[in-house]
């Protein structure tokens, strides 16, 4: 998406920017149903990021990703809740990896019982230098996902799930199981999640009162600019940075009890920097405090382009219900050359899920490459191009309105000297 920069200096495109975004699929929705013969009995549309930490040889690595558009419901796993079983929902993707959502009815109420996710650790795409192999199962039975019978239930916001050493994030769900039909009901239960976010969130059936108005919170001002470098096993800085940073969270508030979006600056000299270098990907992990934000970089060897490929944030405030997980592997920001650093002094917003973006400041990035601990000749973003093409747009403009001013002037003053001479 190299029209990325352009968004924020056509602010009136913004809108139409944030829709094609959800139309491209950047939050890739997948369609499930579990059918018996003729008729469905559960069916799910939904979006599902996928953290998992696994072990390597020399340490744990993180590995995101979100479910891919070739999932597919396993038709032998899964069951409509036939001989005694209940239903289930398998939905498997590339090559032995599996969610499933278990659930049960009381008669009036459905629920998700437990969220089974398998991974397999033998995938080396999904899993590079895993020390495990072969499939690990883990599961979760507090998924809190419940409905009446006979109403879809629907949930926009995003929410984790979490399940052994990993965790899975829910977003734009409708699902509904024991379906009377073979098409999702058109009652909708909303979760507790958008009733509070959404400002168009429809009325439900919930006696709470409107929540009281709170305070938004002091907007934190510019963060400062930081510097942060990777050196490699000798001890050469082979990635460098700079920038100041400005994480865009929504979570749901212990205090407040709803989702609140808070603005939080990076301070620099409170961030612990780590990150390895490789000839295709590198990583910048800044830590800070209960705050881990990871950037992946990517290279291609072919065209030697790189461009930042993956946004990792894991943050466990002292307000969050629970740690928060955010993160996205499938970006496309910062593209640069091979030999050349990235440079944009300009506020860029860097989308990364529905919960969590971030904005930078005055950044200037060099992944591969790096000489001497000096960043390379820079490739400047069209934003900081389009900034310095407005005064110049401006004049010219300006320019051009003090001629027709003139024009009309004398113009005007033709004409009423013809007038004169007629009296
Ligand atoms: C499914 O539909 C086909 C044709 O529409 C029909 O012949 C068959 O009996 C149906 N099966 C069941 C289990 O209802
Ligand atoms: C892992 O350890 C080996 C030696 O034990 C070392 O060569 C390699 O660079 C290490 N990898 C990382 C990512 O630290
Ligand atoms: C890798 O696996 C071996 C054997 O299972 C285990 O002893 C070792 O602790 C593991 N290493 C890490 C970093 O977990
Ligand atoms: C796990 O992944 C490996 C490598 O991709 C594959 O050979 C194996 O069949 C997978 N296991 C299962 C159960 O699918
Ligand atoms: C989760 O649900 C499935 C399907 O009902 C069941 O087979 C499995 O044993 C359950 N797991 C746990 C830990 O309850
Ligand atoms: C079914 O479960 C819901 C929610 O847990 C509860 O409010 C309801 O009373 C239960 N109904 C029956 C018939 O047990
Ligand atoms: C759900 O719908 C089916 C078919 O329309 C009906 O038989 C059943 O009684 C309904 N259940 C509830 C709890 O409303
Ligand atoms: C933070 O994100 C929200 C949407 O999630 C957006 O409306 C808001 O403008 C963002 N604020 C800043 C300062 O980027
Ligand atoms: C939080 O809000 C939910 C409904 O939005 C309510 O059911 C719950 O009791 C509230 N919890 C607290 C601690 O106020
Ligand atoms: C961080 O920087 C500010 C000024 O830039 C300084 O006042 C403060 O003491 C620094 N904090 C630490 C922990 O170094
Ligand atoms: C590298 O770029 C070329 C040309 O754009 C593309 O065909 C190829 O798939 C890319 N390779 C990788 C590994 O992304
Ligand atoms: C998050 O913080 C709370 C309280 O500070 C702590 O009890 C909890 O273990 C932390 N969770 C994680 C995953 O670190």
């Amino acid at each position: 998406m190299g029209s990325t920069s352009k968004m924020k200096v056509l602010e009136s495109l913004a809108p139409l920017f944030i829709v094609c975004l959800g139309i491209l699929g950047c939050t890739r929705a997948v369609s499930l149903e579990v059918k018996e013969g003729n008729s469905t009995c559960i069916k799910a549309d939904l979006s599902a990021l996928l953290f998992i930490t696994y072990t390597t040889f020399n340490s744990t690595s993180n590995v995101s990703t979100s479910l891919p558009d070739s999932t597919s419901v396993d038709a032998a796993s899964s069951s409509c809740g036939a001989a005694g079983r209940p239903p289930w929902l398998v939905a498997v993707f590339r090559s032995g990896h599996a969610l499933g959502l278990s659930f049960a009815t009381n008669g009036s109420f459905y629920s998700v019982t437990n969220l089974t996710l398998q991974y397999n650790l033998s995938d080396t795409s999904l899993f590079p230098q895993s020390n495990g192999s072969g499939i690990v199962t883990v599961v979760s039975s507090s998924v809190g996902i419940w409905a009446p019978l006979n109403i879809t239930y629907r949930c926009a916001s995003p929410t984790t799930i979490r399940a052994g050493g990993a965790a899975v994030t829910f977003s734009a769900m409708r699902l509904e199981a024991y379906m009377p039909g073979n098409d999702l009901s058109p009652a909708e239960s909303v979760c507790a999640a958008d009733q509070t976010t959404t400002t168009t969130a429809p009325p439900t059936p919930t006696t709470t009162a409107a929540p009281a108005p709170t305070p938004a919170p002091t907007p934190p001002g510019a963060p400062k600019t930081g510097v942060f470098s990777v050196t490699n096993s000798s001890g050469t800085v082979c990635l460098l940075a700079k920038m100041g940073l400005q994480l865009n969270v929504s979570y749901v508030s212990q205090s407040q009890n709803k989702t609140v979006q808070e603005l939080v600056n990076v301070n620099p000299n409170l961030t612990i920097t780590s990150g390895s270098c490789g000839g295709t990907t590198a990583s910048l992990v800044l830590t800070q405090q209960t705050t881990t934000l990871n950037f992946t970089f990517s290279m291609n060897s072919t065209t030697s382009k790189y461009h930042l490929s993956g946004i990792n944030l894991l943050a466990n405030w002292s307000d969050m219900t629970a740690p928060f997980s955010a993160s996205n592997t499938s970006l496309d920001y910062l593209r640069s050359t091979l030999g050349r650093s990235y440079m944009c002094n300009t506020e860029q917003t860097l989308l990364v899920a529905p919960a969590f973006s971030l904005n930078t400041f005055r950044l200037q990035v060099q992944p591969f490459g790096v000489k001497a601990s000096q960043f390379a000749a820079a490739e400047e973003c069209q934003l900081d191009q389009d900034q310095m093409l407005i005064p110049i747009i401006v004049g010219a403009a300006l320019a051009g309105l003090v001629l027709i001013i003139l024009i009309a002037y004398l113009i005007g003053r033709k004409r009423s000297h013809a007038g004169y001479q007629t009296i």
